[in-house]
């Protein structure tokens, strides 16, 4: 039988990471403080199901199933029968202590507890436990329903039998798992930095406006939203504190630099999507796009940003934070990129996208553009990053 999973905190990632396990057909006991916030994840699993059974993706007698596989509760208590308990509460390390300090008296000696934080150390989470080598960081994407990335963060103290454990468990959910360092961003939020830093900068730098960057990384690049589209849909607020805590967790790498023209938008409420106004208006009579679309700039602007995504790739496996095939990985299947960024790398040869960071380093002398060791290597070899 499967074992029973515990989520705590019925927010935007626990009801999603709830609705996956019981999907995966776990009984899942889903806990809050806060009982509105019960009724509201309640409501989104339910109707998310009957979704899935008018696209005809599961049946309403397998949806039934699901839905009977879940139980709601503001009882921290319910979760003493579960065999793993995943952690989605607010982002606070004090409340996130005491949270911990609270789940392990109830929990059986055996049962894995995990965190779902996006910014907060494994080692500094699992601190306040008793027993920190049976917990790690178990992060997935929002919407988790749909995101098929999860990465697996064992922290200094993790026994390895329970991350291995944990790789089985969450892979036969249906998920992509990659395992990782626990190091600040983990892989995407680390990697996909210069996706939104460079353009920012490029755009600071009078070289092309929104438009023209977003269309150079869709239409020429081949992602599928440009960096300030996309940035609108994340939210200034949510992607600039990302940036802002990857940059101090780095002690203030300059590669990691927030933006100023991203902590305006956010300081004027121009959000993004949700706030009716970010890089761009969702006003009706919004004017209209002005984007130049001039190949040789399109190009520049394009090559400029995936160089310097395929430095910080680099970077990622250098300081063995992950495998080039799971950072690879951790790109297409967490942030949607067309193309592993190391195979990408592959394809246009170490020495081409050297050349142009050593470019980019001459001409700014900045710290930011420094070329990694591993690049450099690569390059000198003649060898691939993905054998
Ligand atoms: P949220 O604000 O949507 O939900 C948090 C929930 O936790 C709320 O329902 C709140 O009532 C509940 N809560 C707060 N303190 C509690 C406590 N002591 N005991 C039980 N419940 C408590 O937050 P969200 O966005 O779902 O984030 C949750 C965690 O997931 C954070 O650690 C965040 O860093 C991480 N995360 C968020 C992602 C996102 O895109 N929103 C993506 C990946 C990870």
């Amino acid at each position: 039988m499967k074992g029973q999973i515990g989520v705590i905190g019925a927010g935007t990632m626990g009801a999603g990471i709830a609705q996956v396990a019981a999907q995966a057909g776990h009984k899942v006991v889903l806990t809050d403080t806060n009982p509105e916030q019960l009724q509201k994840a309640e409501k989104q699993i339910t109707a998310s199901l009957e979704k899935l059974v008018e696209k005809a993706k599961i049946s309403a007698e397998v949806a039934q199933e699901i839905k009977g596989n879940l139980h709601y509760s503001i009882q921290l208590y319910d979760h003493q029968d579960a065999t793993l308990v995943i952690e989605a509460i607010i982002e606070n390390l004090s409340v996130k202590h005491e949270l911990f300090k609270q789940l392990e008296q109830i929990v059986s000696a055996t049962c894995v507890l995990a965190s779902n934080t996006s910014s907060l150390s494994i080692a500094s989470i699992g601190a306040s436990l008793q027993n920190p080598q049976r917990f790690l960081g178990i992060h997935f994407f929002n919407p988790a329903t749909l995101m098929p990335l999860v990465e697996v963060i064992p922290g200094v103290a993790t026994e390895q039998a329970i991350t291995n454990s944990i790789e089985n468990l969450i892979a036969s959910w249906n998920k992509t798992v990659v395992v990782c360092k626990d190091t600040p961003g983990f892989i995407v939020n680390r990697v996909a930095r210069p996706f939104y830093g460079e353009a920012l900068r490029i755009y600071e730098e009078g070289v092309a406006n929104f438009e023209t960057i977003d269309w150079a990384m869709t239409q020429i690049g081949g992602f599928k939203m440009g960096p300030f589209t996309l940035m609108d849909y994340i939210g200034n607020d949510i992607n600039y504190t990302v940036t802002e805590t990857v940059f101090a967790a780095f002690y203030y790498d300059p590669r990691f630099k927030p933006s100023f023209t991203q902590k305006r938008h956010m300081e004027a409420g121009f959000l993004g999507r949700k706030s009716g106004r970010g890089f761009y208006s969702y006003a009706e009579n919004a004017s209209p796009l002005q984007t130049n679309e001039d190949r040789q700039l399109g190009q520049a602007i394009f090559e400029r940003i995936l160089v310097l995504l395929i430095n910080e790739a680099c970077d990622a496996v250098f300081m063995q934070v992950a495998s080039p095939t799971a950072v690879d990985l951790a790109m297409t299947k967490g942030v949607n990129y067309p193309k592993g960024l190391l195979a990408w790398a592959d394809e246009l040869g170490a020495q081409w996208v050297l050349d142009r960071l050593e470019k980019l380093f001459a001409e700014y002398g900045e710290d930011r553009y420094r070329p990694n060791p591993l690049l450099r290597k690569v390059a000198r070899e003649g060898s691939k990053f993905i054998s």
